[in-house]
C-alpha cells in the first residue's frame, strides 16, 4: 500500500529532534496523514514490540520506549514503507548511511531516534494500534 507508520522515540524528543526529523520526512515526499504526542505505557510497548519478545535486548527496548513521550504518525507516499526505510536508515546508526535520519539523530543501537514499519501488514497494525479510524485523514 502506500502507508507506513513512524514513531519518533524518546531519545530523538528528548533532544529535541522532533522539528528536525518531520522536516525530513516532509521534505522526502511523505504526507502526515494522522500524528499524536503521546506516551507508552510499559505494557502498550510490550504489545507493540511483542514479535521482539524472545530477543535478548527485549527489556531494554521496552523500557526504553515507555521511558519518555514520542511522536506517532502514519504516513502517505508511493511505496511508503521501502521509502521510509531507506529514509531512516540502518537499525545501528554506525552502520546507517550518509543523510538518514538516524545516521544525522540516533545515539545507538537501541535509542535510534526512529522506528518504521517492515511490511505493510504491519504499518496497517501498529496504525491502527494508535490511532481511530476518525484520527486518521
Ligand atoms: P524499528 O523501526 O524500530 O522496528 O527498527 P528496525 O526494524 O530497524 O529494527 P528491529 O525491528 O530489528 O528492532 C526493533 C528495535 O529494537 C530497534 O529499532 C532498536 O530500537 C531495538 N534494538 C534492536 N537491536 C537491539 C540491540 O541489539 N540492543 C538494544 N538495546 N536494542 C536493540
Ligand atoms: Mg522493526
Amino acid at each position: 500500500t502506500n502507508r507506513t507508520f513512524t514513531m519518533i522515540k524518546p531519545d530523538a524528543v528528548k533532544n529535541g529532534h522532533i522539528g528536525g526529523i518531520l522536516d525530513k520526512i516532509t521534505s522526502a515526499g511523505f504526507k502526515i496523514v494522522a500524528m499524536k504526542y503521546t506516551q507508552l505505557s510499559k505494557r502498550d510497548a510490550q504489545e507493540f514490540y511483542a514479535v521482539h519478545n524472545e530477543r535478548p535486548f527485549f527489556g531494554e527496548l521496552v523500557d526504553f520506549m515507555s521511558s519518555g513521550p514520542i511522536v506517532a504518525a502514519i504516513l502517505e507516499k508511493d511505496n511508503a514503507v521501502e521509502d521510509f526505510r531507506a529514509l531512516i536508515g540502518a537499525t545501528n546508526p554506525a552502520d546507517a548511511a550518509e543523510g538518514t535520519i538516524r545516521k544525522l539523530y540516533a545515539t545507538s543501537i537501541g535509542e535510534n531516534a526512529v522506528h518504521g514499519s517492515d511490511s505493510d501488514e504491519n504499518a496497517a497494525l501498529e496504525g491502527a494500534f494508535h490511532f481511530a479510524g476518525r484520527e486518521i485523514f
